[in-house]
């Protein structure tokens, strides 16, 4: 099984991608092929609503985000990882999500699958947020991470939401959330 992960956070070895990081390593134990690109050190610009997926059924921008779609197709279940930012996404990840309108064209207006064959892929999602007591903090944020994974046919298998998490480096303050990913890492790929 190839398991792509997805770092949204701007910060390099913060606390969602700590998170990410024993996820990965608790598929690889099971024996995943797994591989990780980092949103921000990629050039991915936002969506122009150009339309040319509309009739061609892929991107006309030829940035980073090609290699993002290559991955997409190759892997097998497809991990995303982002901070809590004004109750979304980070805008990097929110920039590639975005660019997966060519990919809702495919299978909505083309009706061809939107990652090119039939297979039933799975989603997972992680995030931290900085807030300890607001009520339905990550509501919004899985509101778009989940139609995202529908629009790919990617079936939606769990998540990781944590609270109180704001400093780099307050994840190490939860080794039972770190021991949460590690071990979902592990059932993603046995299930
Ligand atoms: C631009 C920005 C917006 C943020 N918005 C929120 C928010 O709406 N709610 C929240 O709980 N935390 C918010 N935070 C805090 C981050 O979610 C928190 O610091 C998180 O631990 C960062 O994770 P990282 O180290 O993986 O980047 C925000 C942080 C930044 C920089």
């Amino acid at each position: 099984m190839k398991v792509l992960g997805i770092a949204g956070s701007p910060r390099r070895g913060g606390n969602t991608d700590t998170l990410l990081s024993r996820f990965m390593e608790g598929a690889a134990l099971k024996g995943a092929e797994v591989k990780t690109l980092v949103a921000c050190d990629l050039n991915i610009n936002g969506c122009l609503h150009c339309d040319a997926c509309l009739t061609k059924g892929q991107c006309k921008v030829q940035d980073d985000m090609q290699i993002v779609y290559k991955e997409m197709k190759a892997a097998d279940g497809i991990v995303l990882a982002s901070p809590l930012q004004f109750l979304s996404v980070s805008a990097q990840l929110k920039a590639l999500i975005d660019r997966c309108q060519a990919l809702w064209a495919r299978k909505y207006i083309l009706k061809v699958p939107p990652l090119g064959d039939e297979r039933e892929r799975r989603g997972f999602f992680i995030s931290v947020g900085g807030r300890k007591t607001v009520p339905n903090l990550f509501d919004a944020e899985l509101a778009t991470v989940k139609i995202l994974f529908k629009t790919l046919n990617v079936v939606y298998t769990g998540d990781i939401l944590v609270r109180g998490i704001d400093a780099r480096g307050d994840i190490l303050k939860h080794p039972e959330s770190l021991e949460e990913a590690f071990l979902a890492g592990q059932k993603f790929v046995e299930i």
